[in-house]
């Protein structure tokens, strides 16, 4: 006997590939347009689906989950970040809420060794001075950065993506060291010859390069605050490949334009799209559109992960990716 298909809504464009396999197994409507839903189209498709699979442009908040209709039982989130969405109230409503972890992994981890190296090694003002032409031939003292080979690297959150960073780091020969809210176990610190600092304030003090890797919750909302930034060394530059809620912003962009911090390289920012002007035009300040996790193969991947959660929730069986209040 042929069950009827669960009905999804994609807030969405997503890779083809994977609008036609959801349009294979599910009663889906897809997005026409690469805009975020408007907050009415998405309060309609929260009264009318069964599962919505958002992304983090939507803010799937309290006031939002209160308006879904008896119907809606999972949000399958395509990303691994569930900021955006409010957990808590989804799951006092009898909501569940999955995500994509461990796919964007190593694609995030590979764009934070980018911003290092592009920040400490200056690869903007190089491609800058190519692209306008202006480059007269080698100089013995031109553009000179600084080797990261032998310097210390602070990982702010040390879960799987700040653990790949880790990988790479030494494969570059930077001293690993890390704070997390959890010391890691013993097997991992010592493979990956990392030091554990119980106090973010004294590892903040002694690094050269700060990592962020931590997830946006409210602990950890400007842990990276105008007092701590003040505490690195002025030599020192920080990249944030997560979100951009864990540095104040503005605070950053004062310290680096007073010469107290020496760069930084950011792919996230604390308002979304709206990145803070007295960032944009400084040569030592690398910014990224968010696009730490932008590889085909990884979109690819959220989206079968996607799929996995809600077959597994169709199939009466407690999806792998469930996201429950408070475990990040
Ligand atoms: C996520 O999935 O949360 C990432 O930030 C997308 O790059």
């Amino acid at each position: 006997m042929s069950r009827e298909r669960l009905s999804v809504v994609v807030t969405r464009r997503l890779p083809e590939a994977v609008e036609t396999r959801l349009s294979e197994l599910f009663d889906v409507r897809l997005r026409e347009d690469d805009t975020p839903m408007t907050r009415s189209e998405l309060v309609e498709a929260v009264k009318q689906a069964d599962i919505l699979v958002p992304t983090l442009t939507d803010s799937i908040d309290a006031g939002l989950i209160t308006q879904a209709g008896e119907r809606l039982k999972l949000i399958a989130n395509y990303g691994a970040g569930v900021d955006h969405i409010d957990v808590a109230t989804a799951r006092q409503r009898g909501v569940l809420v999955s995500n994509t972890p461990g796919v964007l992994t190593d694609d995030t981890a590979d764009m934070t060794m980018a911003l290092i190296l592009a920040v400490t090694r200056r690869i903007p003002e190089g491609l800058a001075l190519m692209q306008k032409g202006d480059w007269s031939g080698w100089a013995p003292t031109a553009l000179l950065g600084g080797r990261i080979s032998g310097r210390r690297l602070g990982i702010l959150g040390m879960g799987r993506i700040g653990q790949a960073v880790a990988r790479r780091a030494a494969a570059f020969g930077m001293q690993v060291h890390y704070h997390n809210r959890r010391r890691v176990r013993p097997e991992i610190e010592q493979a990956l010859e990392a030091t554990y600092w119980e106090s973010l304030d004294q590892m903040v003090a002694r690094m050269d390069v700060i990592s962020v890797n931590c997830p946006s919750t409210p602990s950890t909302f400007h842990l990276m605050n105008a007092r701590r930034l003040g505490l690195m060394k002025p030599s020192a530059v920080i990249v944030n490949t997560s979100r951009g809620e864990v540095i104040d912003e503005s605070a950053l962009a004062r310290l680096i334009r007073a010469g107290d911090i020496a760069g930084a390289g950011l792919d996230v920012y604390e308002r979304g799209s709206d990145v803070a002007a007295k960032l944009r035009d400084l040569p030592n300040v690398v910014l990224l559109p968010h696009m730490g996790s932008a590889t085909i193969e990884g979109r690819i991947e959220m989206g079968e992960k996607v799929i996995i959660n809600i077959k597994t929730f169709e199939d009466g069986h407690r999806p792998p990716d469930l996201v429950v209040p408070g475990m990040l």
